[in-house]
């Protein structure tokens, strides 16, 4: 079956990136095109649960057809209750064929129109001279917002966007139920996004305050499987003794810059033998050269004029 993704529009490398990384647990499939910030992929078989993850994707659509004049366009309607459709014009003219397909829409279910809050929307995606009319199975109701740093118990400014800390659990494509560490863990910004989920988690940091502060904000949006310890990030060996699937994480930074080389070598020298799969880490630090894994990708997220931060995937 194919599937059409809206995405946002900023940043469609790691947009991609990420729906990959969840498409990948979710199982087989394959990406056909890109027409600005829809991705049209064949999937043969859709968990919405996993689909749900997705922290850049706005919409889910299944394709129903691709059409070019409104005579080809054949389709077996089935509508819930009632149904509304609406134009996106991705790039090129308006079609004015809302309500034509409505109209068609009607003769065959009897179903009435609803604007406000139908059970089935369908959507006449428009690129230049090509339509494609879909109907919508998903929405991102993630609610990102809700758990920004001023709305947690424990704060502190050094969180990143929980959109972004999404983003950077779902390229470790971690599976539900699996581990996944953060030896950084701060705020445990990272490790809410992977509890919520359904990953077990694990992290560490080298302040008391900060374990602390993560424990009471995972006990705050029920994350109960967690484990989190005080650990200067070379001691993380003696101080747990399992390994983890993932490794999803913040390199300190904001610090001279020869610590933070150090501690980024540290990081690289105790951490890709505890983990299983993915190393996913954010750093300021543009080039980093690692010995024990290979650089799947990386992505750089423009901050502001001289600030940019780098998310490495290590395989
Ligand atoms: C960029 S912050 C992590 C932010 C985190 N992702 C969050 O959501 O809050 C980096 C963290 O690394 C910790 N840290 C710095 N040096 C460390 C070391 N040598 N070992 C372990 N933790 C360290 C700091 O205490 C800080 O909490």
């Amino acid at each position: 079956m194919k599937y059409a993704f809206l995405t946002l529009k900023e940043n469609p490398e790691i947009i991609l990136g990420e729906l990959k990384s969840v498409l990948n647990v979710n199982g087989k499939y394959k990406i056909e095109e890109m027409l600005e910030n829809l991705i049209f992929v064949e999937i043969e078989k859709i968990d919405l649960e996993i689909i749900n993850r997705l922290a850049l994707t706005k919409e889910v659509f299944i394709v129903l057809a691709e059409f070019n004049k409104i005579e080809d366009l054949n389709v077996k309607f089935k509508v819930k209750k009632d149904y509304c459709v609406r134009e996106h014009v991705l790039d090129g003219k308006k079609s004015n064929l809302e309500k034509t397909i409505s109209k068609i829409i009607y003769d065959q279910t009897k179903k009435e129109v609803n604007f406000k809050n139908p059970t089935d929307f369908f959507r006449i995606f428009i690129y230049k001279n090509r339509k494609f009319l879909c109907k919508k199975i998903w929405k991102n109701e993630n609610k990102f917002e809700t758990r920004k740093n001023q709305h947690r118990p424990f704060k502190f400014p050094t969180s990143a966007h929980p959109k972004w800390a999404r983003v950077f659990v779902n390229l470790t494509e971690i599976k539900k139920g699996k581990k996944i560490f953060d030896p950084f863990c701060g705020t445990g910004g990272f490790l809410i996004e992977a509890g919520l989920i359904g990953a077990k988690v694990y992290g560490s940091d080298i302040s008391k305050k900060m374990v602390n502060g993560t424990r009471e904000n995972l006990e705050f949006f029920g994350i109960r499987h967690s484990e989190i310890k005080q650990s200067d990030i070379s001691k993380i060996d003696e101080k747990f003794k399992e390994k983890f699937d993932a490794c999803v994480t913040g390199l300190p930074y904001g610090i001279a810059s020869k610590k933070i080389g150090e501690t980024t070598e540290l990081f690289l020298e105790n951490i890709p033998n505890k983990i299983r799969g993915k190393i996913v880490f954010t750093s300021n630090l543009n080039k980093i050269k690692f010995k024990e894994r290979v650089l799947k990708s990386k992505y750089e997220i423009y901050i502001h004029k001289n600030l940019s931060n780098f998310i490495y995937v290590l395989n």
